[in-house]
């Protein structure tokens, strides 16, 4: 069955239960109708808004727009914009034709758009994903003119329009340490603006957002609107309450300093915003992202992979470690359980703190006196796999590289190189020094047969001068250097396509969806803290499934925090997530390790069903009661429960918890008793959690 049907000028994309309609006007200028609840009747749609309501432009103007660009008149925000060699900064677009074609997992609709005057094509597409609910825009532009250049000055993916007087928008804000905190705010008249002017998509902001008609959207009935972009560098959503009472949200890469030129034949194509509804709340958001990240957008040979326990060596060592120490760890790591050794910062140059040697990726000799290898042999004599830490875009001026290539890196002439975590970023966009790392990636993934990199980027790209890109380029070179890493990163999977590669940015920098296609998971954040965690790990939940949220167990006290929480809590948090461990696990007393091998066990049996389950949030870490949140796999057999008290001595001791998602008519097992769906969901199960970080996790199996 096609999900894209044309009748009288008016176009129906349907999902399995949204529709998404817009027509075609008599000046053939594209108009938005409808976005919701899936209306299968395909006449009879009444415009949501007349446009004779607005007086203004004496009507000729479209109310609810499916695309603005720009015509010399508009005063809202443009999703596109031009400028010509000839000074004309208009383009008057008309519907041209469309074209449908199917694919494995989603219908494309393109919709080609001509100016009056110059030869520009302008494709809107359309990914219409029945089966999951999602739908995608992007927009390719075409010069096809033979002698001009083009300029293009807005280049967002698309526009979503919402005939409403009100309505909150939701998004995550944060910063290092602290990303993913969710905000709600009522969209005023003017703009609203979340975007990136860092180069990764930051820590603060996410691009994602949900818009809903009240401030306190719930799990299970609200009406959700939501969409996100799939870029890892700069990007910008405008939510914008026009004067007239309608409300736009205009998503895609930022504009910030960059501007694109195209001369004739060439062609740009922006990243997708991809956008669906929710009639069941937050909960069913979150549903249908995680199952369109699992299934459609992770790298096809990863998508159902079991993911290693990982064992990384950062919290327990920083910087203090050689050979010995870390055979220690493995040797510990490898009897309680650990499936994955990885040794962070450190391994290479001269490298003994955060001041040197990022570029020198050869083995660190102090450490490592006979290579690293005879390491890599033991972890795997072990029975673990083996990673290794890299951040491939950065230099640091205390380096060899530098000293041989002080011109590899962004810069203006004449001016300093602004340092931040002292450091500066490598122009990516040389061809050489592309050269360079792709030889170092090679090195590492086949030389040293590693089964895991961990990929950082702990500075944000700045004072981005390119000497080497022709004048009209050189404010391309944001969107270059995303579309660099990308490359890279799809070099090292054609490397080795079953090697698992964690994203990370000073922690959760670089969480979207853009990267998300070329990495399994994310460092979600340097905050092991688990309170901290289990307000990071609720806003990213909100877009992402578990299985992306890296999640590590620490020593306590906390070395950012300073907060003293009890093991099994730590342990139980990470393990809501993709499960690891970063602390001195050779400092462990013979409780603690037994406790971490038990742990450990438990887990093994119920990963897939965090990560390939259903999540549901049954109360939030914002709601003041027992942080609760359960995972049922998708035959509804069996589900984990897990539980967390945040406050202090909650006096009143006995809790009731309703669990979600399980089969009504089914009988299950939970603390030893058999009890059926319907009475776990709708009367539930007590629980005592009375104590500020007592928590459990409680596992329920069908009969
Ligand atoms: C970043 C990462 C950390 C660790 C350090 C190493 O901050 O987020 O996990 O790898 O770099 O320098």
């Amino acid at each position: 069955m096609s999900s894209v049907s044309y009748i009288d000028n008016i176009f129906y994309l349907t999902t399995k239960s949204l529709s998404y309609i817009f027509g075609i006007n008599q000046n053939k200028k594209l108009y938005h109708l409808y976005f919701g609840d899936k209306i299968l009747e395909k006449k009879n749609i009444s415009p949501a808004v007349n446009a004779d309501y607005l007086g203004y432009y004496n009507n000729s103007k479209i109310f609810l727009p499916e695309i603005v660009i720009y015509d010399g008149d508009e005063i809202f925000e443009n999703t596109v914009k031009f400028s010509f060699q000839s000074g004309d900064r208009i383009v008057e677009y008309q519907f041209d034709k469309y074209e449908i074609s199917e694919t494995e997992n989603y219908t494309l609709l393109k919709i080609f758009l001509k100016d009056t005057l110059y030869n520009l094509t302008l494709i809107l597409n359309y990914k219409i994903y029945f089966d999951y609910d999602i739908i995608s825009r992007y927009i390719e532009i075409i010069n096809s003119t033979n002698d001009n250049f083009i300029k293009i000055e807005n280049f967002f993916s698309g526009v979503l329009s919402f005939p409403v007087r009100n309505m909150f928008v939701g998004y995550l804000h944060g910063k290092w340490g602290h990303e993913a905190n969710l905000i709600i705010e009522k969209i005023n008249y003017g703009e609203k603006v979340i975007q990136s002017r860092t180069g990764n998509s930051s820590h603060f902001f996410n691009p994602s957002f949900f818009l809903s008609d009240t401030a306190s959207p719930n799990e299970d009935n609200s009406s959700i609107f939501f969409g996100q972009i799939f870029w890892n560098g700069n990007w910008k959503f405008v939510f914008e309450k026009r004067f007239y009472d309608i409300i736009t949200v205009t998503g895609g890469i930022n504009n910030f300093d960059t501007e694109i030129h195209l001369n004739p034949s060439d062609k740009f194509c922006t990243p997708e915003f991809i956008f669906g509804y929710s009639d069941k709340g937050l909960g069913k958001m979150s549903r249908t992202l995680h199952d369109f990240y699992r299934d459609i957008i992770f790298p096809v040979n990863q998508q159902s992979i079991v993911r290693p326990i990982v064992y990384n060596n950062w919290e327990a060592c920083m910087f203090d470690f050689d050979e010995r120490k870390l055979r220690k760890l493995a040797e510990t790591a490898g009897n309680i359980g650990i499936e994955l050794f990885v040794l962070d910062d450190g391994w290479f140059g001269n490298r003994n703190d955060d001041t040197s040697s990022l570029g020198d990726w050869f083995v660190n000799k102090k450490r490592f006196p006979s290579g690293l290898k005879k390491l890599i042999s033991y972890v795997k004599n072990k029975g673990m796999k083996f990673g290794l830490w890299i951040e491939p875009e950065m230099i640091n001026p205390d380096s060899e590289l530098y000293k041989n290539h002080s011109d590899w890196c962004y810069n203006f002439e004449n001016r300093e190189r602004t340092l931040m975590r002292n450091q500066l970023v490598l122009n990516l966009t040389k061809q050489e020094v592309n050269e360079y790392i792709k030889s170092v990636l090679k090195n590492i993934v086949m030389n040293y047969d590693v089964d895991y990199i961990k990929w950082d980027m702990n500075r944000n790209l700045s004072r981005l001068g390119a000497d080497n890109l022709d004048d009209a380029y050189k404010k391309e070179v944001w969107i270059k250097h995303t579309e660099a890493v990308y490359e890279l990163l799809k070099y090292v999977r054609s490397l080795k396509p079953d090697i698992l590669i964690e994203g990370c940015s000073g922690g959760g920098g670089r969480f979207n969806g853009g990267i998300l296609r070329f990495v399994d998971q994310i460092w979600t954040s340097d905050n092991t803290d688990a309170e901290a965690r289990q307000f990071i790990q609720y806003g990213i939940s909100l877009f992402y499934p578990a299985v992306t949220i890296s999640s590590h167990v620490s020593d306590s006290p906390n070395g950012l925090t300073g907060n003293n929480i009890n093991l099994e809590f730590r342990f139980n948090t990470s393990m809501a997530a993709n499960f690891g461990i970063e602390a001195n696990i050779d400092n462990w007393n013979k409780e603690n390790i037994d406790f971490a091998k038990k742990k450990i066990l438990e887990y093994k049996n119920i990963r897939d069903i965090i990560f390939y389950g259903d999540m549901y949030r049954i109360n939030s870490p914002y709601s003041n009661d027992v942080i609760s949140v359960i995972y049922v796999n998708k035959t509804k057999t069996n589900a984990v429960l897990f539980l967390f008290q945040l406050n202090p001595g909650d006096t009143d001791r006995i809790k009731i918890v309703k669990l979600k998602g399980l089969d009504e008519k089914k009988y299950y097992k939970v603390n030893g008793e058999k009890k059926s769906g319907e009475s776990l969901m709708k009367s539930g199960i007590q629980v005592k959690l009375q104590k500020k970080y007592d928590s459990r996790v409680i596992i329920i199996n069908s009969l």
